[in-house]
């Protein structure tokens, strides 16, 4: 039997990077929304007319979870992907309020399930025992995006300068990386909903654009209308550096070793599950996303 569709969704992160633009693409495809937030936060109350808004202590229980999920379909998580216990919570609280589908705080920059990504971030690890967590119930089920770096959110981030017109690549710059803007993980994520069957239980890859390092400058330097300054950095060494400043308890390091592993190993053109066609998505223009961002 086919499942009855999502109607309403229970949106837990609202207000953090990626969360505005989920909230936006559910409400844009018809979704009655409900977002969960702590009682001591202290981010903008202010959403679109229709939403609904419920203030759980800050512990965040179970049970009050449990609660405030009644009446929801889908719950998706857009909480910082280290929230182990938080998500688990949730997790835990969907399945006794009956939610039928769970998209886990993941949006990886990397492959949450490849040796290497788990090797070297936590946060991977954590996905993964989540992931076998949810792996349970019968009216249960989970979908998992992955989606490359965020590419309108911090260009730093992505060793992209574009004030200084500069930027850096691993190697040659010559690894293809697949990319993702907000809206198009916004969008991902409604598709998922409209898609239970196919999509359940699976980590889906999903982009904007797949491009090397070198292409991505290209189309900054076309955008600017100036060469930029390239660095070629040595991956291995990159990454015995930061692995080396990690195991000391650097927080900077973890995240260089995230940019390195999301580019290194991220063309999800070439994974089993990409699932750009599955989700009747098409890749972005890169130019035209590029000259968004240095125009605007
Ligand atoms: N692929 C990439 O390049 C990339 C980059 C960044 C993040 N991500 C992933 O994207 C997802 C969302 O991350 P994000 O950076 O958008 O998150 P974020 O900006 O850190 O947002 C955090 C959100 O979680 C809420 N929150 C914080 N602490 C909480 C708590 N203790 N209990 C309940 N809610 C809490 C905040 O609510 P209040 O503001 O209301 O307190 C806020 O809405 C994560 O899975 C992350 O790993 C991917």
């Amino acid at each position: 039997m086919a499942p009855s569709p999502t109607q309403e969704v229970a949106l837990i992160g609202a207000d953090g990077k990626l969360g505005p633009a989920v909230l936006h693409a559910l409400l844009s495809a018809g979704y009655r929304l409900k977002i969960l937030k702590r009682s001591s936060s202290r981010s903008s109350n202010s959403y679109p007319p229709g939403v609904q808004l419920a203030r759980i202590s800050d512990d965040m229980d179970t049970l009050a979870l449990k609660d405030a999920l009644q009446g929801a379909d889908a719950a998706v998580l857009t909480v910082r992907g280290r929230m182990r216990d938080l998500q688990m919570c949730v997790a835990d609280a969907s399945i006794q309020a009956s939610v039928r589908r769970f998209i886990p705080a993941d949006f990886g920059s990397c492959d949450s399930s490849s040796p290497q990504a788990q090797q070297l971030t936590e946060v991977r690890r954590h996905l993964i025992h989540l992931i076998q967590h949810l792996d349970d119930p019968d009216a249960f089920s989970w979908t998992s995006l992955t989606c490359g770096h965020f590419f309108d959110w911090s260009l730093p981030f992505i060793h992209i300068f574009p004030e200084e017109h500069r930027s850096d690549v691993l190697d040659e710059g010559e690894y293809r990386v697949s990319f993702s803007t907000l809206s198009r993980i916004g969008e991902a994520v409604v598709r998922v909903l409209q898609r239970p069957e196919r999509t359940a239980n699976r980590m889906l890859f999903v982009q904007s654009f797949c491009m090397t390092q070198i292409q991505v400058v290209a189309a900054f330097e076309k955008a600017s209308r100036r060469n930029w300054e390239v660095r070629k950095l040595d991956a291995e060494a990159f990454k015995e550096a930061e692995m080396a400043k990690a195991d000391q308890g650097s927080l900077d390091a973890v995240e260089e070793l995230v940019w390195y592993l999301g580019t290194v190993d991220a063309d999800w053109t070439a994974r089993k599950d990409f699932a750009m066609e599955l989700l009747g998505l098409e890749d972005e223009d890169l130019q035209e996303v590029v000259d968004g961002l240095v125009g605007g």
